[in-house]
C-alpha cells in the first residue's frame, strides 16, 4: 500500500484546514489562509456563516433523514422558492452537480420518449465543458483525459467547437433531443457566452423541437451577480441543473424544469435515496434567504467590478505572469502568461488560495459575501505574487 489509504485520484496541497470564519481559513497550525477557491465556488456565503450554521444545527437537533417515502415540507417549499425565482415549474433534488446534471439529461430524453420520438436521445455539448465525472457526464464533457481507460463512451454526445454556433446548427440531426451548455464555463478556464450565442441557441432549440439545458452548477446562486448567469441574458433553458453555491457547502444539487419539458419524469422513472434530505434543504433555504435578500446581489455585482478593476490594474503591471482578466460577477479568471499551475503556488505562498482551470487559467470564486476591505487584501496579495514572479522572470531574462 502507497502513503495513504486514500484513493490517489487528487493531487492534493500540503494544507489541512482546522476551521473557517466568512473568507478566512485557518489550518492545523493556525495559519490564516484568504480563500478565494471557495471549495471552488461552493462556499457562496464564506465559512461558519451564522444563518446557516443556525439552519443545519437546528435541522440536525430534529430530523435527519426520511427518504422521499414521505413528504420533506422544506423540500417543497425550496423548491417553490426556485421555481418561483425562475423559469422552471419543477424541481428534483440531488446530491450533486453530475447527478443534476444525469437528471437533466433523462428528464430531456423522457420528455422526447413521451412524445412519440425516442429516437431523439442524443445531446449536443461545447469544447471545455465539464458536466460531472459520472459515465455519462464525462461522455457529455466529451475530454479524453476523464474518458480514458473508463470503458465505450456513453452514447449519444455530440461536441462541436466553444461557442461554435454554427457547428451546433450542423451537428443537429433528427435523433438530436437536447443542446446542453455552461452559460460560463468555470473548468473550461471562465468563459462566459456571449448572449448573442444563447440566443441563437435558443432559436435553434425551438425551431427544431430541441430542449435546451444549461449547467450553472458553478455559475448559479448569485456568483455572477443575478441568482443566475443566464439571466443576464434574458434568454431561459428548458432544463437547468444547479449544484455547489445552493447548499453553501452542504453537499446538494437540483435540476429544475419547466412543465413542459419535464412531462415525461412521471412516478417511478427517476429517484434518489438522499436527494432533498432535510439537513440539505433547511441549508439550501438558508442560502436563498441570504442570497435573495434586498440588494445582496446588486452588492456582488459592485464588489465583482471592484475586483475586477483592481485585477485589470495588475495585469496591466505584469504582463509576462497575467495576460489578461476574465469572467463576470466573482466568477473571475487570471489568463496567465506562464503556466497556471507556477501561478497559484505563487498565490497560495502570499496565503490566498485560488483554482486553477484549463486553458492556463487561474480561477477566483470567493464567497459572495466577501467584504471591499478583504477584496483589497487580496488584491495587495495577487499583485505581491505576481510581482514575485515578474522579478524571477527579469532575474531569469539578464543571466
Ligand atoms: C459546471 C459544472 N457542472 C457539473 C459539475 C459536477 O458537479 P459535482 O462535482 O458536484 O458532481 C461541476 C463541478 O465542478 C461543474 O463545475
Amino acid at each position: 500500500m502507497s502513503g495513504s489509504a486514500l484513493y490517489e485520484t487528487f493531487a492534493r496541497a500540503p494544507l489541512a484546514f482546522d476551521h473557517g470564519e466568512g473568507t478566512w481559513l485557518v489550518t492545523d497550525k493556525g495559519e490564516r489562509y484568504l480563500d478565494f477557491a471557495g471549495g471552488i465556488a461552493v462556499n457562496s456565503l464564506g465559512h461558519s456563516h451564522p444563518h446557516l450554521v443556525a439552519a443545519l444545527t437546528e435541522q440536525a437537533a430534529k430530523l435527519w433523514h426520511v427518504s422521499n417515502l414521505y413528504e420533506i415540507p422544506a423540500q417543497s417549499r425550496l423548491g417553490e422558492r426556485l421555481a418561483d425565482a425562475t423559469f422552471a415549474d419543477k424541481v428534483f433534488f440531488t446530491n450533486s452537480g453530475a447527478e443534476a446534471l444525469e437528471c437533466a439529461i433523462k428528464t430531456a430524453r423522457r420528455y422526447h420518449f413521451v412524445k412519440g420520438h425516442p429516437e431523439r436521445f442524443r445531446v449536443i455539448t461545447f469544447e471545455g465543458a465539464f458536466h460531472g465525472r459520472t459515465l455519462a457526464t464525462i461522455a457529455a464533457g466529451g475530454q479524453y483525459k476523464y474518458l480514458e481507460g473508463f470503458g465505450p463512451k456513453v452514447e449519444g454526445f455530440d461536441q462541436v467547437g466553444f461557442d461554435d454556433i454554427d457547428a451546433a446548427e450542423k451537428a443537429i440531426t433528427p435523433e438530436t433531443a437536447a443542446i446542453l451548455i455552461e452559460p460560463v464555463q468555470g473548468e473550461g478556464g471562465i468563459r462566459p457566452v456571449p448572449t448573442q450565442s444563447l440566443k441563437r441557441l435558443r432559436q435553434l432549440c425551438d425551431q427544431h423541437g430541441l430542449l435546451l439545458i444549461y449547467d450553472e452548477v458553478q455559475c448559479g446562486i448569485g456568483r455572477t451577480g443575478k441568482l443566475f448567469a443566464h439571466e443576464w441574458s434574458g434568454v431561459a433553458p428548458d432544463i437547468m441543473a444547479i449544484a455547489k453555491g445552493i447548499g453553501g457547502g452542504f453537499p446538494m444539487g437540483a435540476c429544475l424544469a419547466t412543465d413542459e419539458a419535464a412531462v415525461g419524469m412521471t412516478a417511478g422513472v427517476h429517484g434518489t435515496t438522499f436527494g432533498g434530505n432535510p439537513l440539505a434543504m433547511a441549508v439550501g433555504n438558508a442560502v436563498l434567504d441570504v442570497v435573495l435578500e434586498d440588494g445582496f446581489l446588486e452588492d456582488v455585482q459592485r464588489k465583482a467590478l471592484l475586483m475586477k478593476q483592481g485585477l485589470a490594474a495588475i495585469a496591466d503591471e505584469f504582463p509576462d505572469v497575467i495576460e489578461d482578466i476574465r469572467g463576470t460577477g466573482l466568477m473571475l479568471g487570471l489568463k496567465c502568461a506562464m503556466p497556471n499551475n507556477k501561478v497559484n503556488m505563487a498565490l497560495r505562498d502570499q496565503h490566498l488560495l485560488a483554482v486553477p482551470a484549463g486553458d492556463n487559467v487561474i480561477r477566483l470564486l470567493p464567497p459572495l459575501t466577501v467584504t471591499d476591505a478583504e477584496i483589497h487584501e487580496a488584491l495587495n496579495r495577487i499583485r505581491a505574487g505576481a510581482k514575485g514572479l515578474a522579478d524571477a522572470i527579469a532575474v531569469a531574462a539578464a543571466k
